[in-house]
């Protein structure tokens, strides 16, 4: 059955009748554009066909009531009596949604339903931004307001900020309210203006699962976070997006070497990034693998994020005959890589990476031919 089959059957089986609405929000895999949505930059995601599924429909009191099928759990909460997180519980992205919106003046109303979703928990392919989003159209189908998807990525972004406490950039919310399907979307993180572009004729995506997790990933992130700010600081502007390549090459020698390479990282990757959208529009499948291969590379040796099962698993895609190009993506320090494959070969290509990087590491990964889809949207229930 499909989730949206499941999430619908469960809401009847719990509530007596057939949903109102149904609700869904995806992950997200960017092919390029990595740690630059802090740094006001460019990036270059798209929306995968893995998502998380509401049920529901509106009461006429102010309380959230929500079953998750994958955490065999059933909650609720009062809108007007948001209680802090105490742990990191999936009930606290619902209740850190409907206080950022809360916040930022929207009105809600309360409803009940059924939660279920099949983008892997911390795997890095944002399976909390789907979570929230999803609980943001939850509360737009039953409070009606506007829907705009960069207002409401923001207000995502600041309860996973604000309220759960991991300091994020904006990437991953906004992809997930405003992925096209069939497309890839360039962000730019400053102003949230979207522009999308399929991916070259011939070609799929695929993401590798290196099912490798690193815990210091937070410390390390904002670690990140604050080079970048002290780069741009040092350069006299508000984020590194404002440093062009020939600037940067000019003064690079006054920072201090760490700074200096986690800034060449940041002000090339916005460069390829940029490129990548004209190699998009060209149709030009090597031009974009070659970017992203750089791409891993600067996240490699400049950024310092990547790691060995990671690097690994891009040797093994970069060397097989089907792959364009293959980079880590996401945070780092674990977690998936994506690569650009030939469409009629990926196939073949899954079954010869996983033989390769288990045969290189001993570690068994999952790769997933992916296809673009919507962003965060109400299905006919
Ligand atoms: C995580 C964050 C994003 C972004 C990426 C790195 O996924 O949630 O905001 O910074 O790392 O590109």
């Amino acid at each position: 059955m499909t989730l949206q089959g499941k999430v619908r059957a469960a809401f009847k089986a719990a509530f007596g009748a057939p949903p109102a609405f149904i609700v869904r929000a995806p992950g997200r895999v960017n092919l390029i554009g990595e740690h630059t949505d802090y740094n006001d930059g460019f990036v270059f995601p798209m929306a995968i066909d893995r998502a998380a599924w509401i049920a529901l429909r509106p009461r006429n009191d102010k309380r959230v009531l929500a079953l998750s099928l994958d955490m065999d759990d059933r909650r609720e909460y009062k809108l007007d009596d948001l209680r802090r997180p105490r742990q990191n519980q999936w009930i606290d992205y619902l209740i850190g949604v409907a206080w950022a919106l809360q916040e930022r003046g929207y009105t809600l109303r309360g409803w009940e339903g059924v939660v279920a979703g099949d983008v892997p928990i911390g795997s890095g392919l944002s399976s909390s931004a789907a979570l929230e989003l999803a609980a943001a159209r939850a509360f737009h189908a039953v409070s009606g307001f506007q829907w705009d998807a960069a207002a409401i990525a923001l207000a995502c972004q600041a309860a996973e900020n604000n309220w759960l406490g991991v300091n994020c950039g904006i990437m991953d919310q906004m992809i997930s309210a405003a992925g096209v399907k069939e497309r890839a979307l360039l962000i730019d993180c400053r102003s949230l203006e979207t522009d999308s572009a399929p991916l070259p004729p011939g070609t799929a995506v695929v993401i590798l699962d290196t099912d490798t997790r690193r815990g210091l990933v937070d410390s390390a992130y904002n670690e990140r976070r604050a080079q970048c700010e002290a780069a741009a600081r040092h350069f006299g502007v508000s984020a590194l997006r404002d440093i062009d390549l020939p600037t940067f090459e000019r003064r690079a020698s006054e920072l201090d070497s760490l700074t200096r390479s986690r800034a060449r990282h940041v002000i090339t990757e916005n460069a390829r990034t940029l490129r990548a959208r004209d190699a998009m529009d060209a149709g030009d499948a090597d031009s974009l693998g070659q970017l992203m291969i750089e791409s891993h590379i600067s996240l490699r040796d400049d950024f310092a994020v990547s790691s060995p099962a990671l690097d690994a698993i891009v040797d093994c895609a970069n060397a097989d005959g089907a792959c364009y190009g293959a980079r880590m993506t996401g945070a780092g320090f674990g977690g998936c890589a994506v690569a650009l494959v030939d469409a009629a070969e990926a196939a073949g290509f899954v079954e010869r990476v996983t033989a390769c990087y288990t045969a290189a590491t001993g570690i068994q990964p999952a790769l997933y031919i992916t296809r673009a889809s919507a962003g965060a949207e109400m299905v006919h229930p």
